[in-house]
C-alpha cells in the first residue's frame, strides 16, 4: 500500500477541481494524442470510443471524481471497481501505468499552461501514482482470479 498523499498534496489536487472541471476533455484529448504515439498502447484502446469522444470524456469525469475525492476514496469504490474491470478485459498491465502518466502530466501543463505550475504538477504526480496504485493491485489479483 503506498503511503498516503500529505496534506499539502491533497490540497492542492483538490484546489485544481475547478481547473479540472473547465478544462478536462481538452486535458484527456490531449493526453491521449500523446499517448498514442506508442502504437502498441494505442492498440489496447477501442478507436471508436476516442473518435466519439467518450473515452476522453470518461477519463475527464473520472479524473475530476478524484480531485473532488481524493480525501474521502470511500466514495470511489464503484467507479474504481469499473475501471478495473474494464482494464483487465482490454489487458492492461502495471506496465502501461508509466506511459499515461508521461502522457497526463505534459498534457495538464500543454493545456493549463503557466497555472500548472511546477507544485500543482508534483502533486498530480504523487496522486496519479497512489490511484495507479490502487488499481494496479487490484487488477491482479482479478487477473489471478480469473486464472485461477
Ligand atoms: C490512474 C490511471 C487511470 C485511470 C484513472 C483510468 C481511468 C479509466 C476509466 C474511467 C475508464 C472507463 C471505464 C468505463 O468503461 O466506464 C478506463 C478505461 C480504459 N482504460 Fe484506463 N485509467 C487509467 C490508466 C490506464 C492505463 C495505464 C491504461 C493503458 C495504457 C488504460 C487503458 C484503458 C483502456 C484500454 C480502457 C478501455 C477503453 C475502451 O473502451 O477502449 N488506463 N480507464
Amino acid at each position: 500500500m503506498a503511503a498516503p498523499l500529505s496534506e499539502q498534496t491533497i490540497a492542492i489536487v483538490k484546489a485544481t477541481a475547478p481547473a479540472l472541471q473547465e478544462h478536462g476533455v481538452a486535458i484527456t484529448t490531449r493526453m491521449y494524442e500523446r499517448l498514442f504515439v506508442d502504437e502498441d498502447v494505442k492498440a489496447l484502446f477501442d478507436q471508436a470510443a476516442q473518435e466519439s469522444g467518450e473515452q476522453p470524456r470518461r477519463l475527464a469525469a473520472a479524473i475530476l471524481a478524484y480531485a473532488q475525492n481524493v480525501d474521502k476514496l470511500q466514495n470511489l469504490d464503484a467507479p474504481v471497481r469499473r475501471m478495473v474491470e474494464r482494464h483487465v478485459e482490454t489487458g492492461v498491465k502495471a506496465e502501461h501505468y508509466p506511459y499515461v502518466a508521461n502522457a497526463l502530466l505534459p498534457a495538464i501543463r500543454d493545456v493549463l499552461g503557466d497555472a500548472a505550475t511546477d507544485e500543482v504538477l508534483a502533486a498530480w504526480g504523487e496522486a496519479y501514482w497512489f490511484l495507479a496504485d490502487i488499481l494496479i493491485a487490484k487488477e491482479a489479483a482479478l487477473y489471478e482470479e480469473q486464472a485461477a
